[in-house]
């Protein structure tokens, strides 16, 4: 019933993790694989492993989270070498990748190419912790010249995850660079950068690195990611699937990003919160939801979103 494909790839389940909270160590990526999961994600590998910024990175809200991890990674390496690890869960593994140039996000790709228990590649343009280092996809020259340059060498199934955009001019602008390419899907949206979480009895950030300011997941920016699931959805060639990430933490959360377009849905800050049982629980909501509404598939409403009656 949850079963979706992403490029050619099928995953029998529509729910699996976003890059980011516990997808760092192959002991973190083999519980995803026995979880209920559709997929595993790996965290964002750099070249070479890399320590992160300072703790507290990551504090967990009521409203969501807040972050500032600083891509601490194990390297590129590791996550290729996982590959054969996680080959046995039988269950597409997907590598995180963002270099720290555009160098780097070429030899890690060139690297990736070889291993066929890598199904495909999330190329994270959006990182928005990483001090002195703009968000790429925030330059859309930029973005066009890494596209273009990845392009020339990659032949896996590869996407990019998306900062959060919020004037409609700017979708439309990154829509068309993104249809330029061979893209295989779009993994909107990443952290809403730079907010500031703060604890008033104590007078201070919540989180130490760029003097508090960090990514904000969960609640805080469920409606600003359904906004970009449905832009994206709306603007993109169809042959380039939408996966949505932010705020997700029931089935009626998945459905709505269903609705909305997103052929897939990632899950992070409650996967922070509750562990890898939250796969099983939103994907047994989200099938009551489709059987209480007569849905077989969720291809029975993707994309269907309608517009307020008048009245
Ligand atoms: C981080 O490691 O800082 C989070 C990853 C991201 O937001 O891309």
């Amino acid at each position: 019933m949850l079963q979706t494909k992403i490029a050619n790839i099928k995953l029998a389940n529509c729910i699996y993790n976003a890059s980011g909270p516990a997808c760092s160590s192959l002991e973190e990526l083999q519980a995803l694989g026995q979880s209920a999961a559709g997929a595993i994600l790996s965290k964002s590998a750099t070249l070479a492993p890399r320590a992160g910024n300072p703790a507290p990175r990551y504090v967990d809200t009521p409203w969501g989270s807040i972050n500032s991890m600083g891509l601490p990674n194990k390297g590129h390496a590791y996550y290729l070498a996982a590959a054969k690890e996680l080959a046995s869960f039988q269950k597409p593994y997907i590598v995180s990748l963002s270099g720290m140039s555009l160098a780097d996000n070429l030899k890690m790709i060139a690297e990736m190419q070889e291993e066929e228990n890598i199904a495909a590649i999330e190329l994270n343009l959006s990182c928005p912790n990483l001090p002195g280092k703009p968000q790429t996809a925030y330059d859309f020259e930029q973005t066009e010249k890494v596209l273009a340059a990845v392009f020339a060498q990659n032949n896996k199934p590869l996407g990019v995850k998306l900062p959060p955009y919020f004037d409609l001019l700017h979708f439309e602008q990154m829509a068309q660079i993104l249809n330029q390419f061979p893209l295989s899907f779009v993994s909107c949206i990443n952290s809403i950068g730079n907010g500031l979480v703060i604890d008033w009895e104590k007078e201070e950030t919540l989180i130490r690195p760029k003097d508090g300011f960090g990514g904000l997941g969960g609640d805080y920016i469920k409606a600003t990611a359904l906004a970009n699931v449905r832009q994206f959805y709306l603007l993109l060639r169809p042959e380039i699937s939408v996966v949505a990430v932010g705020g997700i933490k029931s089935g009626q959360d998945a459905f709505e990003h269903i609705l909305c377009g997103a052929k897939a849905v990632q899950i992070g800050t409650h996967l922070m919160k509750t562990g890898p049982s939250c796969f099983a629980q939103i994907s047994a909501e989200l099938t009551a939801i489709m059987q209480a509404k007569g849905y077989q598939s969720i291809e029975d409403f993707r994309g269907k979103l309608k517009t307020a009656a008048p009245i």
